[in-house]
């Protein structure tokens, strides 16, 4: 099957990709793995999960969020936003597509896809001028190695199929990871009655979501050292309350939340109430990580032991681009993220392109579509003359 433009993954970047190019009546046709555009909002995230971003940063190419939209919305808010827009802009993703293959054909300068069709298992075949990688930052989850994982005679998950506490009442419970899922999840655990801990192992700052949304509206206007400044202060302030916080194992980078956030990707995480139970007692902090596992009692590096019945890993993704595209080197690094710096990351070179990997959230993934889409229509105008 031909196409002029092949986009890969159907989740918030690619559905935005493929109407940007629909705007410029650029044929186009999106593979998608699941049988469902979205599936990461829509099979992946928590219950009580809300955007942590404020509306107006959470919106897709011609399609602004109506008044009645809460300013932070919650995950099921955005779930009925994305069937609108794919209602409106009437998007057809081909499902149970998964691509695991695709290379540059110097022989005919296309691009070669190969899906697998999930359901009858055949190899598909696609020739386009141009791919556009929307696979997600959040492509595989990660898992880091545990020394005695295997031996652990509990429960392990990681926080993509984690859905609600309700599951783990009275339960001894590990949460690895202090960034949003992990705080955000040992906030869910403690409210439903489980034993909870949480291992935090890298430094992070810990914002309100209006500490973050006043952030971002000032970053418009102002160097990032100076909103750094104040929304330290203003963090500082409402932390006073508790003491200081590294007392709690809550320790803070030296570089403010933005810097941070501009130099390592690393998001601050936004409190939903965690802090407040890690200093009533109730969610133990638990720093430095694991050293060893035997039965359901781990040992940590600073001598700790203590049984649990329940291990959630919620310790990130990674991206999965290379895994399936043999010629990365056009567009991405080894670690499957953009080669080129922002703001040329979504380029890459012999017509392939990658939106959603800004790690700018859904913003970011909007901005990547229409840079895309505007840069497809350039090429096709000039080939055209
Ligand atoms: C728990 C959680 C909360 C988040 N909250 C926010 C938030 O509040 N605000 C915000 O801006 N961002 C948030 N994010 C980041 C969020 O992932 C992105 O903003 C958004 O979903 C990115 O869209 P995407 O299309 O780039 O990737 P995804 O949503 O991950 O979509 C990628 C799609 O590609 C498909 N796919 C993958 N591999 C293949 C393959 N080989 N072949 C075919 N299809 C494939 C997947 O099935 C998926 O449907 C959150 C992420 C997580 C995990
Ligand atoms: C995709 O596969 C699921 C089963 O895994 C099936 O229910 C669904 O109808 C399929 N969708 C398409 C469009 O083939």
């Amino acid at each position: 099957m031909e196409t002029v433009v092949v986009i890969v993954g159907a989740g918030p970047a690619g559905l935005a990709t493929s109407v940007c190019l629909n705007q410029h009546s650029i044929p186009n046709l999106i593979l998608e793995k699941e049988d469902i555009y979205a599936s990461l909002w829509k099979k992946r995230a928590y219950d009580r999960l809300k955007l942590h971003l404020a509306k107006n940063f959470c919106q897709l190419p011609f399609m602004p969020h109506g008044p009645d939209v809460p300013t932070f919305m919650p995950k099921e808010f955005f779930i009925d936003y994305l069937d609108a827009y794919v209602t409106r802009f009437d998007i057809n993703p081909r499902y149970n597509r998964t691509v695991k293959f695709s290379m540059f054909d110097m022989s005919n300068n296309k691009w070669r896809v190969e899906a697998e069709n999930t359901v009858t298992g055949a190899i598909e075949v696609y020739w386009s001028e141009f791919v556009v990688v929307a696979t997600g930052e959040n492509g595989e989850r990660y898992i880091p190695e545990v020394k005695g994982l295997n031996n652990f005679c509990g429960e392990v998950v990681h926080s993509s199929m984690y859905k609600s506490g309700r599951d783990y009442k009275n339960k001894n419970v590990l949460v690895v990871g202090g960034g949003n899922s992990g705080m955000e999840i040992s906030f869910d655990l403690n409210n439903y009655d489980a034993n909870t801990a949480v291992l935090i192992r890298t430094p992070r700052h810990i914002l309100t979501k209006v500490e973050v949304y006043v952030g971002m509206l000032l970053l418009k206007y102002f160097p990032v050292r100076m909103v750094d400044t104040l929304v330290m202060m203003m963090s500082k302030a409402r932390l006073f309350i508790y003491g200081d916080p590294s007392k709690y194992g809550l320790i803070r980078p030296n570089q403010g939340p933005f810097a941070t956030k501009f130099l390592t990707g690393r998001t601050p995480v936004i409190d939903v109430g965690t802090v407040r139970k890690i200093h009533e007692g109730k969610i133990q902090v638990i720093n430095g990580g694991i050293r060893s596992i035997e039965g359901k009692t781990l040992t940590f590096e600073n001598g700790l032991r203590q049984d649990f019945d329940v291990i959630v890993f919620a310790t990130g993704y990674k991206s999965s681009v290379c895994n399936w595209l043999k010629n990365y080197e056009y567009v991405m690094r080894d670690d499957g993220f953009p080669k080129n710096p922002m703001p040329d990351h979504w380029k890459g070179e012999k017509n392939i392109y990658c939106a959603g990997f800004s790690r700018k959230g859904i913003a970011g993934a909007a901005q990547d579509a229409m840079s895309v889409a505007q840069d497809i229509k350039s090429i096709l105008e000039t080939a055209r003359y």
